[in-house]
């Protein structure tokens, strides 16, 4: 099984890499270049770079751990958080379906509104307050693209 890993650096990514490896061969890409094997792309921001990298490694399971996770960042920058949480997840749906791939993808308990104290069901009313929360939720929409995806929702 070939398994495409995005977010290698980040605290789940590099876990990941770790206990991935034992259930096939891991393509692991960071979003710095430089550290990537020649051609393949891991900048979620570059669009068409992910999707050509898609195309080029033909996984059987794309595991994407990277995103914009700097909450308050991103209320600064909505647009660049939208194309990093949002439409390159997005991206990776397409191009997965294209390929029969599965998508595993994580998000977060800020797609709910924080109210009350008891723990979210997956079928709660999602209402986020931030723009992280929000672009999230989108990309968790987006995911709908491919018809063989997980998302796990982390707090
Ligand atoms: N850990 C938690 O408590 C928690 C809670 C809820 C949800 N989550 C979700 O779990 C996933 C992983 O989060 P994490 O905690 O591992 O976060 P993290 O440590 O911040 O990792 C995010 C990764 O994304 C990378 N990244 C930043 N900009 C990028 C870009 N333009 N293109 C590609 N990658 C880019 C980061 O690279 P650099 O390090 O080089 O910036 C980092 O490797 C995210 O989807 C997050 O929303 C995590």
């Amino acid at each position: 099984m070939k398994i495409l890993l995005f977010g290698r650096g980040g605290q789940v990514g590099w876990e990941l890499q770790r206990s991935l490896s034992v259930l096939g061969e891991v393509v692991a890409l960071d979003f710095h270049a430089s550290a990537n094997p020649d051609g393949l792309c891991g900048d979620f921001s570059d669009l068409p770079g992910l999707a050509k990298t898609v195309r080029l490694v033909k996984p059987d399971v794309i595991v994407n751990a990277a995103a914009h996770t700097a909450v308050d960042k991103a209320e600064s920058e909505p647009a660049f958080a939208r194309t990093l949480n949002a439409l390159a997840p997005g991206v990776l749906a397409v191009e997965a379906q294209a390929l029969g791939a599965w998508l595993v993808h994580y998000s977060t308990e800020y797609v709910f509104d924080g109210s009350g104290d008891a723990p979210w069901r997956e079928t709660d009313a999602t209402g986020p307050l931030s723009v992280y929360g929000q672009t999230k939720l989108e990309g968790e929409q987006l995911l709908a693209a491919c018809a063989k995806h997980l998302i796990f929702r982390t707090s």
